[in-house]
């Protein structure tokens, strides 16, 4: 890998570690027995709550996440307001390439679009430099003032080396990632220098969090299934065991997330992360059928279920809990909280989760929730 480790490699605050070892969230991904499934929601911290919309009238998202204070505020509010088993700490994933000094905005409603799209080995070197204490130190003081505050685990995360590359290469949002399959395709070893380069500053951001205080890593590797097969193994696969490879001496636990990607779901678990999060599209059963025994799952609810009426998003749900059993699942959502989506139904779901009985649903063969 080209980059080298800088981070301040001080060991985190203990007594806190100690007491969330034991944290729902801690045990399920390690695959280990839990009192109830624990459940968070990817972008539980978005626009879906009133305490983001207001923080975000005030201020842009890259704003937000350098201001420790804000972050933090933001961080915390779906803790409270939905009883979840984690928070997930308020960032982006194109925060580091932004900090790397790529020149990139979050366009409201479309995404994020980058001014000087990747084109040769050239747009390798601003990449190359990036130090995470450098040049987004309000990433390590959030944690810090985050896992102070709070009593539940926080959820760290990076995007994943083919979903960041995606955006560099487009210079914005797409549906087909044609350019970035193409140069792909015709540029292998650019495309896998530039991959390397991804991983290595997702590893340096993951690290940086994780040694201020994260409980837990997520690589959010989401448009990675556009890939077919052979290609992911080829050209995505190895940058991708790199990451985890080099987290594992922080015994941290990982998941690896991807949108649409059952066809990949085996290789994936290859990656080496601890769990691996799956989208709605997959049945919790299938899904396990092609992991290793015993590897742990998060997902999978439909985001889009969570718009229809109660009972549909409730017998929606205890079928996931069904499928998943109970060992080694976290409850989540198949992709992000889309923003139209009642908290109040997260609330219920989160109450739903915490409420239920595997054992008492197996025994009366119907789906029982208290
Ligand atoms: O609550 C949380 O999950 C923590 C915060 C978080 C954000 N982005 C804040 C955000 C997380 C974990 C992300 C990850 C992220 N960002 C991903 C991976 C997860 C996924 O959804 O697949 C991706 C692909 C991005 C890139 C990105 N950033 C997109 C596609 C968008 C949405 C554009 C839009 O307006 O629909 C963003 C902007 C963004 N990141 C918002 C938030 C709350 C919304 C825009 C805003 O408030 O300005």
């Amino acid at each position: 890998m080209s980059f080298q480790l800088a981070v301040s490699e001080t060991t985190p605050a203990l007594p806190k570690s100690f007491e969330l070892a034991d944290a729902p969230l801690l045990r399920a991904l390690r695959g280990l027995p839990v009192d109830h499934t624990p459940v968070w929601f990817m972008r539980q911290a978005g626009r879906s709550l009133s305490e983001y919309r207001a923080v975000r009238a005030r201020a842009n998202l890259f704003e937000i996440v350098r201001s420790p204070d804000l972050a933090a505020e933001v961080t915390i509010a779906p803790v409270k307001r939905l009883g979840v088993d984690a928070a997930i700490l308020f960032s982006d994933i194109t925060v580091p390439l932004a900090a790397a000094g790529i020149d990139l905005e979050i366009v409201p409603g479309v995404g994020p679009v980058i001014a000087r799209p990747f084109r040769d080995r050239r747009d390798l070197e601003r990449l190359r430099s990036f130090r995470p204490e450098r040049d987004a130190p309000y990433v390590a003081e959030t944690v810090r003032l985050l896992v102070r505050e709070l009593d539940v685990p926080l959820i760290g995360f990076a995007g994943g080396p083919f979903t960041l590359a995606s955006y560099l290469i487009e210079g914005g949002p797409s549906k087909t990632h044609a350019r970035t399959r193409a140069l792909m395709y015709s540029q292998p070893d650019l495309f896998r220098e530039l991959l390397s380069d991804l991983a290595a500053v997702a590893v340096a951001s993951l690290r940086a969090q994780a040694l201020a205080g994260a409980s837990a890593l997520q690589l959010f590797e989401s448009w990675v299934g556009v890939l077919d097969p052979a290609s992911f193994s080829r050209h995505v696969l190895p940058a991708t065991i790199s990451i985890f490879d080099a987290l594992r001496d922080l015994d941290v636990p990982t998941i690896y997330f991807g949108v649409g990607t059952g066809e990949l779901l085996s290789r994936m678990a290859g990656a080496g992360s601890d769990a691996l999060g799956v989208d709605w599209r997959v049945p919790m059963d299938a899904a396990r059928a092609r992991l290793p025994t015993g590897m742990a799952v998060q997902g999978n609810l439909d985001p889009v279920a969570c718009l229809a009426p109660w009972q549909v998003v409730r017998e929606q749900a205890l079928e996931v809990l069904r499928l998943a059993g109970p060992r080694g699942h976290v409850f989540n959502l198949g992709h992000g909280v889309l923003p139209e989506t009642d908290p109040e139904t997260l609330r219920r779901l989160v109450d739903l989760v915490h409420g239920y009985e595997h054992r008492r649903a197996r025994l009366t063969g119907t789906l029982v929730a208290r």
